[in-house]
């Protein structure tokens, strides 16, 4: 019996496979699910068999957490999910073409100028980093950026973490196994709806505004929310559009902003590699501050957030799929409806394929490194892509690469330990709160 609540199911998961073998199959209820460990089979199965796989599992709070499947994330694959998710990406394609890099760039300066402000005091940058990450998507979809201390920002974020918080809860998974509970009263289903409720007129406020200001002119910008809800044969209407911000909300906020938090983390167990990166950015830009076309100049920098991605995906377990019809994985059976679980963590943690596994080395991604770009894949593949995959490419380039500009991270203190790398992992691999010391640089 499979224990769902392991505070780090993904390192449980890997070692199921170092005993089981790459894919195995765990019988949760009456649920069958099949755990994928190696980058081959996960490829197998989500790239080159991508029409048998593309499915997400159904499930009556999935439904109600989605507005009826009306998200790309959750939503089950079906020619109306086809059409939303080639709208919204064409519309996201449009925006990093035209106007993400002066999104982040403004957004990578201001996070600079915050940890300047802290003056060398010991701090935890969490939730600036959530704040830098989460200011990228709403530029791009309500056209504003908020402060830390904003209560615009901090009621949509409350909302949003309450309801991912609330849908992994036990008292609310169990509503989909035993639907005769759904008649009796359940106060954190209770609560749930209310947050529901809350997130959508939050949402459908932003959404009022920015079309108002874009009316008025007021603003202009990308224009990623004025999605074309008659295209597609109609396919497309305003909930798609409502709950495509909430997915991408959701998915580009705590992802890069972990991802942020883990890389300063482990730069203090190891300060040469910031120097490195540091004396590499002086090397090639001198003073200037980086663009992304710079990253083909700058290796060090690039091995580093690559080892980043393989050491912590920061979505372990990607996002569950499921088989539309009857197929097969490494010459296993899988019948139609099978939970297929992407275990990331593990393909990335492979004795067969990576040197050392569990070491940060970012040297593997260097020419003659030995490091696989192919075995690589933080963010899935096929059908189901992640969807921010170029977004959150440009946005690790330039604020890791800001920040080791303008500054060097130090130990809180020397009697502090440095930060735990293990980590906890629910939806997002985040790593333990701890707290650092931004030096600036002298330039
Ligand atoms: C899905 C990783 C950032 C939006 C996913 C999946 C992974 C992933 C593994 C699941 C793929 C699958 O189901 O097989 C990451 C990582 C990120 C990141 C590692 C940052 C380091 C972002 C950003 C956005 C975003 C910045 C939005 C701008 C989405 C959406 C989906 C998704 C909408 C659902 C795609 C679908 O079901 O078709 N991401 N992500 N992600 N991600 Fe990301």
């Amino acid at each position: 019996m499979l224990d769902l609540a392991q505070e780090h199911l993904p390192i449980h998961l890997t070692s199921l496979a170092r005993r089981y073998g790459n894919i195995y199959r765990l019988n949760c209820g009456n649920t069958t699910m099949v755990i994928l460990n190696n980058s081959e089979i996960i490829r197998e199965a989500l790239i080159k068999k991508w029409s048998d796989f593309a499915g997400r599992p159904h499930s009556y709070t999935g439904d109600i957490v989605s507005s009826g499947g009306r998200t790309i994330s959750l939503g089950d694959f079906s020619e109306e999910w086809k059409a939303h998710r080639r709208v919204a990406h064409s519309a996201l394609h449009r925006c990093t073409r035209d106007s993400l890099h002066s999104v982040i760039e403004k957004q990578a300066h201001h996070l600079c100028q915050v940890l300047w402000d802290y003056n060398g005091k010991s701090v935890d940058l969490s939730e600036d980093f959530t704040v830098a990450a989460s200011n990228v998507i709403t530029t791009l979809t309500f056209g504003k950026s908020y402060d830390k201390s904003s209560v615009d920002l901090k009621k949509l974020q409350d909302s949003l973490n309450k309801i991912v918080s609330l849908w992994g809860s036990p008292w609310i998974s169990m509503l989909d196994s035993f639907p005769l509970l759904r008649k009796l009263p359940n106060p954190p289903f209770s609560r749930l709806m209310k947050e529901i409720a809350r997130r959508d007129e939050l949402i459908g406020k932003h959404i009022e505004d920015r079309t108002v200001a874009l009316q008025k002119k007021a603003i202009s910008g990308p224009g990623f929310l004025k999605l074309e809800t008659q295209n597609e044969n109609n396919k497309i209407i305003y909930t798609h559009v409502h709950m495509t911000t909430v997915d991408l909300l959701i998915g580009g906020t705590e992802t890069t902003s972990a991802l942020l938090n883990w890389t300063v983390a482990f730069l203090l167990h190891r300060p040469e590699v910031q120097n490195k990166v540091y004396e590499e950015l002086c090397g090639v830009l001198d003073v200037r501050y980086p663009q992304y076309s710079d990253r083909h100049r700058l290796p060090y920098l690039c091995a580093l957030i690559n080892e980043m991605l393989r050491l912590r995906p920061v979505a372990p377990l990607a996002v569950p799929h499921r088989a539309i019809r009857n197929s097969s994985i490494a010459g296993h059976f899988i019948p139609k409806n099978t939970i297929i679980i992407p275990n990331l963590y593990g393909a990335h943690h492979d004795p067969e394929v990576w040197d050392d596994p569990y070491s940060f080395k970012p040297e593997r991604f260097l020419e003659g490194g030995g490091g696989s770009l192919r075995a690589l894949i933080p963010f899935g593949g096929g059908a189901r892509l992640c969807l921010g995959e170029a977004v959150a490419k440009m946005e690790m380039f330039l604020f890791t690469a800001y920040l080791l500009r303008d500054f060097q991270f130090l130990p809180a203190s020397k009697e502090k330990p440095l930060p735990d790398l293990r980590g906890v992992a629910s939806v997002v691999l985040k790593v333990k709160p701890y707290t650092v010391i931004a030096h600036p640089r002298e330039q």
